[in-house]
């Protein structure tokens, strides 16, 4: 069964809850998640070659993301992620440069392979946001079980 790692930086917990409705959208496709702060992965000891897609996600404050995901873009550079199923999402108020901005880091840099773009959602819960994030969580399930 394919494994996903999903892991988030927020502020009011609005780029939590996208992060488990992707969650919730991997496991409908049959695939396994794991949903965890930047944090948690770190006291977690998480490794990230362990799973088959890595999808991040942050909100957006003063046009960047919060500094823990910018943090740990760097620190995953001792992990080999080519070529792993990857995505990145984030709420955002009126900008939202913080999905597109991992987005990139995890093609560039990481050469990911990477889902269709950033999933950026003002909210979870408004304008179809849970049919976004759960479509979101399935196609990352549905390239990483291929
Ligand atoms: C001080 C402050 C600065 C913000 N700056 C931006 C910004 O530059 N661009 C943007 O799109 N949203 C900005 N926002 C809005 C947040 O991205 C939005 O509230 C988002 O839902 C927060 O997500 P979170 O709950 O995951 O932290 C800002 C919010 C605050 C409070």
């Amino acid at each position: 069964m394919a494994k996903a790692l999903i892991i988030y930086a927020t502020r009011t917990n609005q780029t939590k809850t996208i992060a488990e409705v992707v969650g919730e959208g991997i496991r409908l496709e049959g695939a396994e998640a794991t949903v965890v702060s930047v944090g948690d992965f770190e006291k977690q000891k998480l490794n990230p070659e362990d799973y088959q897609a890595l999808v991040l996600g942050s909100a957006t404050y003063h046009g960047e993301m919060i500094q823990t995901m910018k943090t740990l873009l760097f620190a995953l550079e001792k992990f080999n992620l080519e070529g792993k199923v990857g995505g990145s999402f984030g709420a955002f108020g009126w900008s939202g440069e913080a999905p597109g901005r991992i987005y990139d880091t995890m093609k560039n840099i990481y050469k990911m392979d990477m889902v269709s773009g950033p999933l950026t959602l003002k909210s979870a819960s408004l304008g179809g946001g849970v049919k976004m994030s759960q479509d979101y969580g399935r196609d990352i399930a549905k390239k990483a079980s291929k």
